[in-house]
């Protein structure tokens, strides 16, 4: 362990294996799953898209993370200060400038729609105006983020929260109460889940989740899996990094990696088996695209008995869900400024905020008076949201794992994911993922990227 990181001398660690979990599965479970995930699945042709999507968290997402929380842990440093401490020049140490650049421009758009949640809570207390058709739920959706003032208000609110929290260093306190608040979101999913079992659309929800048409599997759709795994597991921009140089040397790295992502694929199914279900009873299309769980849970909660409770349930945990993931971007950010540019983390949050706020501001008003403005097609939110998920956390983590593969010492990778106090033989799955980082990842990733691009 190196003993003058910034993180040893100001004790930063995390105190126990339940605050490790509860971090990076926090940081993994959030919009993720419950927002993206179903809307991409739906674009994507449902259960191809699901298959495609786990054989990718299996063969590339857990030892991009394992090869994520070796660099930061034994370094104990930023992304950037890592790379610079393990000797990797250039091109090795292009994920350093790709992770920052994502984890700006994600908190772009994640805080637009983490935004949402909260004017849907504002819209759970009035039962949704007191509409009682699906059909005016997508007119209210429009209505609200074509409203500048409205999209601009709510998102803003998630970002004062959001930097509050990181400025005071209540991190800590909001791990706790992300303890007691994930499995209490899993078990309100699970409700929702038996609940949609029972909807008339059930049996064509389930099977456009669950019996695949493998044909519908094009080089699009495989690159949009990929960029989903990288997003949901948040690894490939250095997150999963940063929070590892706060890990002490008795967390097992390869264990906290299955668990993070079993745990944030479970959620992600979860989702689906309660959004499906209910896209087919409402008569709502599956490829509704980013707007599609706002206008599936509101359709849910008028029908079921307490529904304004529910809802109101619902968004706070959704909300919470997304405020541990932001926390999470927000530290690659704020560790590089504090370590790099030797600020205080008061003045890094501040620098961090101003940042952000511009791209969040630009990224709320392209639902109205920036609607018009495209590149490639595409509005400054979804490039931003295209950009990050299909190319920069993909890179990173091809060049993660080909340098931890290839480049850095066996030694010190074996040391690193070897549990403490097993002394016998290397463990078998350490080779597994070597051979994985080494050829499995970047040549995949490389693949995709060829196909799913040209
Ligand atoms: N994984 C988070 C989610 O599913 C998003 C995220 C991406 C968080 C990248 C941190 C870094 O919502």
């Amino acid at each position: 362990m190196n003993n003058d990181s910034p993180q040893a001398a100001s004790n930063q660690f995390f105190k126990t294996r339940l605050g490790v979990i509860a971090a990076t599965v926090g940081s993994a479970v959030g919009l993720g799953n419950i927002w993206r995930f179903p809307y991409e699945a739906g674009n994507n042709g449902g259960a191809a898209f699901l298959f495609v999507y786990i054989f990718f968290v299996v063969a590339i997402g857990i030892p991009v993370i394992c090869a994520e929380f070796v660099i930061g842990r034994s370094t104990r440093r930023n992304i950037a200060g890592a790379f610079r401490e393990l000797h990797a020049g250039f091109p090795w140490n292009l994920p350093a400038g790709t992770g920052l650049l994502a984890s700006f421009l994600i908190m772009g758009f994640y805080s637009v729609v983490a935004g949402w949640t909260i004017y849907y809570l504002y819209e759970s207390f009035s039962g949704f105006g007191g509409i009682a058709e699906t059909a005016q739920l997508h007119e209210r959706f429009d209505a609200f983020t074509q409203t500048p003032w409205k999209s601009l208000v709510c998102t803003l609110l998630f970002l004062l929260v959001n930097f509050l929290v990181i400025s005071r260093g209540i991190r800590n306190g909001i791990e706790k109460f992300s303890n007691i608040m994930m499995p209490l979101l899993v078990v309100i999913l699970l409700a929702f889940c038996i609940n949609s079992l029972f909807l008339p659309g059930a049996k064509e929800g389930l099977s456009f989740l669950f019996s695949p048409d493998f044909s519908k599997i094009t080089p699009g759709v495989v690159l949009s899996a990929m960029g989903q795994t990288f997003f949901s597991l948040s690894v490939g921009m250095g997150t999963l990094a940063t929070y590892a140089s706060y890990f002490n040397d008795r967390t097992a790295l390869v264990r906290t990696a299955s668990v993070t992502a079993v745990s944030d694929t479970i959620v992600a199914i979860l989702a689906g088996i309660m959004i499906f279900p209910a896209v087919f009873s409402f008569g709502i299309q599956p490829e509704a695209g980013p707007r599609l769980v706002f206008e599936v849970l509101p359709s849910i909660f008028m029908k079921i008995p307490l529904g304004a409770l529910w809802s109101t349930l619902f968004f706070i945990l959704l909300f919470m869900a997304s405020l541990t993931s932001t926390i999470s971007m927000t530290e690659v950010s704020t560790s590089y400024i504090i370590q790099e540019w030797k600020l205080s983390r008061k003045k890094a949050v501040v620098v961090n905020a101003i940042i952000v706020t511009v791209l969040a501001v630009i990224c709320a008003l392209s639902f109205s008076v920036l609607s018009g403005i495209k590149i490639a097609g595409m509005t400054f939110f979804n490039l931003s949201d295209f950009l990050v998920s299909n190319i920069l956390m993909p890179l990173g983590g091809m060049f993660i794992s080909a340098f931890v593969g290839w480049r850095l010492e066996r030694r010190v990778l074996r040391r690193q994911l070897t549990p403490e106090g097993h002394s016998a033989r290397t463990p078998r799955y350490i080779s597994l993922i070597v051979f994985s980082l080494k050829y499995v990842t970047p040549v995949c990733i490389f693949l995709v990227f060829i196909f799913g691009l040209l």
